[in-house]
């Protein structure tokens, strides 16, 4: 353990904090995001690239807390190379603010698909699969301590399940080896066109709240 680890770990044992998380080495850390997101931006893994202004790799805190995962870059997204940057992304935005969440400061947010599919479809199976190891990357880096999949592709693939979006949410489920907390909901372009379901989306981002909060205390 570094000198700096053991001192900090003897400060923290006095105080009475006896279990925290380590921040990653920010310098490791940097070179690895530097590295994978040079990946990310030269991937031709599938079709997907041919049509690309700009992969999109995510944006926001390198050590969030939660990483919230869509579905796939739209337009204006792929315009500008950053998620959730349209109308649908302003809708998250004040869906994270009313948790108290800031998109810069407190979450990390990115894509099961990194390109924009042609016409605003939805990614498809081999387009989302050739995208899987990014994904996995980014989690690893992050170790979030709660992951929110938005939108049916989203939780389908974080869940490995085909079961609908409406099945999936109102439960934590965990994502991989390393068990992360999994939580569902509507993707913000649904609810722009069903306001209706607005209420339920609110139940899954305080469920997703008062764990981040339970695992702070
Ligand atoms: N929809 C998504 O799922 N992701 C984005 O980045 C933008 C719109």
């Amino acid at each position: 353990m570094a000198e700096l680890d053991v001192r900090r770990k003897r400060l923290l044992n006095e105080m009475g904090v006896t279990v925290w998380r380590l921040p990653p080495s920010s310098a490791g850390t940097g070179q690895a995001w530097a590295r994978l997101e040079r990946e990310i931006v030269g991937c031709q893994a599938c079709e997907l690239h041919q049509g690309r202004t700009h992969a999109v790799p995510g944006t926001g805190d390198r050590q969030a807390r939660l990483l919230i995962v869509g579905e796939a870059p739209g337009k204006t997204e792929d315009a500008r190379g950053e998620p959730f940057v349209g109308r649908s992304g302003q809708l998250l935005d004040a869906m994270l603010l009313a948790i108290g969440l800031n998109r810069e400061h407190d979450v990390f947010i990115t894509n099961v698909a990194k390109c924009h599919p042609p016409g605003d479809r939805d990614p498809r199976r081999g387009e989302v699969q050739a995208c899987q190891s990014w994904l996995e990357a980014q989690v690893r880096l992050i170790e979030p301590e709660c992951i929110l999949a938005v939108g049916k592709v989203s939780a389908e693939t974080l869940t490995g399940t085909r079961d609908g979006l409406g099945q999936l949410r109102g439960q934590w489920m965990t994502w991989g080896e390393a068990m992360i907390p999994l939580r569902v909901t509507y993707h913000p372009a649904y609810l722009l066109r069903y306001p209706g379901e607005k209420a339920a989306a609110w139940e899954d981002l305080l469920a997703v709240k008062r764990a981040l909060e339970e695992t702070a205390a």
